[in-house]
């Protein structure tokens, strides 16, 4: 079989936030790095988070430091956060976002020239460093310019499907080139996973085409623990028409900047849910959430701005209780709330969006939202200071790794965990490689059995329509495990799953391996079938309620649950689910979390 072969100390797969800052770090330290994009170096999915990332920089709440970061991000995890990984991101974030903006990104700024920061749910103060609406694009420019400076080589357009392991050891990876469909195989000594989410595991998603769990499958197959894949974040406010674009992610940055939800009554319902753990500190009269919006001391914060979570369960409640709007959302309106130049400025994107895509004009209407498919908490298990996966020489970062969110991640806290994690992720796998002098050499009957794999779908003369398989796997996945779930739904998504799972070998393609979306989606239904499979055994493991995984059979949390993670391991064929115990607290780091 004919393939190309490349050569990298240091292979990252994965060309968003995390794996741009991870290229960007290992490179630093001499070794020679390459990135792999399944798109174009740019488009990756970062640039969707698009209200600020969170720091505690303390410029606009002289009050913030990191203790404070640490408790928001802990307590909206509902404690099953990592506390290590939670104590790193909330003491390193400040750094990562100064070195970001020494490389040349451009924050809005307060008005003596510190960069600016803007408020977001679950957090005590306004926190988000950001660049109007467009924060995450801004991130992966300045990254981008910032890698390719400094020599970093990039593989645009490629997909990776299967790591090779040595003696329980990276060694490399097998993959295509999507334009032309021919094979390349990449030796590696270290190899840093940083592929995002698994949104297209559902019909309703905010993320974009890329994010089918490839990180999670690869790193799944290849031996290491997943955990915490029960918790999926449906963010709170997705656009829900026209249908063409329903589940585009409209940005918490509305909400921060003033925007309030509304139902059908025009009631301002998030009043009415109020979590206990958060009454101290949330104004449950429309009188002191004014005050608080107009910056009053010791004003509680508007209630809008609690977690996602929260948020995205209340909308739902009204929608289901008939209070929703013509589309099934509930209002999102900041038109009455902020002038219309203010809103253009601040919220540029969400302007343009929906004047082009829904025909509304925010400045003077109110938007129509619903909760979308959002932000996968769990993924590879970790080491807190290395991003070392439990596969010796597997590295994960960004949201295809796990730990730090808990059950429920903080608006803003993905794009710092990406240079964090990212910068950690780097730095260690550029030093696991330097102590290693020569490449493994791979087993390559295994890569020639891959390669035959991956061709399979085109070697047939009838079979299964890809597409039909996507959706059917989309459609269980949205109708059983959902932002609401019960063991009789996920038990009939195991059972789905299961006969999808028999028909992968039988689904064929027409055509041949230049650029053939029909095959490159047969290929990623391998990975979208693990990752929704881990899903919903994990889902249905956790017999309780806490952040994004919600049971109406166990609508509480359970002790028993509240100090475990649920994780996922290959067992020869099998998926196999056990427990493992959160790492202990010192009586120091318990002393933060007090009250809580
Ligand atoms: O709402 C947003 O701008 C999304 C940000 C995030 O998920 O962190």
């Amino acid at each position: 079989m004919d393939f190309q072969v490349v050569e990298h100390d240091v292979l990252v797969i994965g060309a968003g936030g995390a794996g741009l800052r991870a290229a960007i770090e290992a490179s630093a330290h001499g070794v020679s790095t390459g990135i792999v994009c399944k798109s174009l170096l740019g488009k990756a999915h970062t640039v969707m988070a698009e209200g600020g990332m969170a720091a505690a920089l303390g410029n606009v709440a002289m009050e913030d430091n990191w203790q404070v970061h640490f408790r928001d991000t802990m307590r909206g995890g509902k404690m099953l956060n990592n506390w290590k990984m939670a104590q790193i991101h909330a003491k390193e974030a400040p750094e990562r976002v100064n070195e970001l903006e020494a490389w040349g990104a451009v924050f809005d700024r307060t008005e003596d020239g510190r960069i600016l920061q803007r408020n977001f749910g679950g957090h005590r103060y306004p926190r988000l460093a950001h660049v109007g609406d467009r924060t995450g694009l801004e991130l992966i420019r300045t990254l981008q310019d910032k890698g390719i400076h400094q020599g970093i080589e990039v593989y645009m357009e490629c997909n990776v499907q299967k790591l090779l392991i040595d003696d329980g050891r990276i060694c490399g990876a097998v993959g295509y080139w999507r334009p032309s469909g021919k094979f390349v195989l990449f030796k590696a000594k270290s190899i840093i996973l940083a592929t995002g989410g698994v949104g297209k595991c559902f019909k309703v998603s905010s993320n974009s085409w890329e994010y089918t769990g490839d990180g999670h499958a690869l790193a799944y197959h290849a031996g290491a623990d997943l955990i915490d894949l029960e918790f999926m974040q449906f963010h709170p406010t997705g656009m829900v028409w026209p249908p063409s674009v329903k589940g585009t992610l409209i940005t918490e940055a509305v909400r921060g900047e003033g925007g309030i939800l509304t139902n059908s009554h025009g009631e301002r319902f998030m009043f009415k849910n109020i979590p206990e753990a958060y009454k101290e500190d949330t104004a449950d009269t429309l009188d002191e959430a004014e005050r608080w919006y107009l910056g009053e001391k010791g004003a509680r914060r508007a209630p809008e701005l609690l977690t996602r979570d929260v948020v995205a369960r209340a909308i739902m409640k009204e929608v289901n209780g008939g209070r929703g709007t013509a589309h099934g959302g509930v209002h999102l309106d900041i038109a009455s709330r902020r002038p219309a130049d203010y809103i253009k400025k601040k919220l540029p994107s969400m302007y343009h969006q929906f004047k082009k895509l829904a025909d509304v004009d925010i400045t003077k209407q109110p938007m129509e939202v619903a909760p979308t498919a959002h932000y996968m908490m769990g993924g590879v298990r970790v080491d807190a200071e290395t991003q070392e996966s439990t596969v010796q020489g597997l590295y994960a970062a960004g949201e295809c790794s796990a730990g730090l969110h808990g059950a429920n991640r903080l608006g803003g806290n993905s794009l710092s965990d990406l240079l964090v994690f990212g910068r950690r992720a780097g730095y260690f796998a550029a030093q696991t490689a330097k102590k290693k002098s020569t490449f493994t050499k791979v087993n390559e009957a295994e890569v020639d059995k891959s390669f035959q794999e991956m061709l399979a779908p085109l070697n047939k003369t009838e079979g299964l329509n890809p597409y039909d398989v996507f959706e059917k796997l989309q459609d269980t996945m949205s109708r059983n495990v959902n932002i609401a779930r019960e063991e009789s739904e996920l038990k009939q998504a195991l059972v789905d799953l299961a006969n999808l799972k028999k028909e992968l070998p039988q689904v064929k393609v027409d055509g041949n391996r230049d650029f053939n979306p029909g095959w490159h989606q047969a290929l990623d239904l391998y990975a979208l079938m693990t990752v929704s499979e881990a899903m919903t055994r994990a889902a249905l493991e956790r017999k309780e309620s806490r952040g994004g995984h919600t049971r109406v059979d166990f609508p509480n949390y359970d002790e028993k649950f509240s100090k475990i993670n649920v994780v996922i391991r290959k067992k020869g064929e099998e998926m196999e689910v056990s427990h493992i115990p959160l790492p202990e607290m010192t009586e120091e780091i318990s002393a933060l979390l007090v009250g809580m």
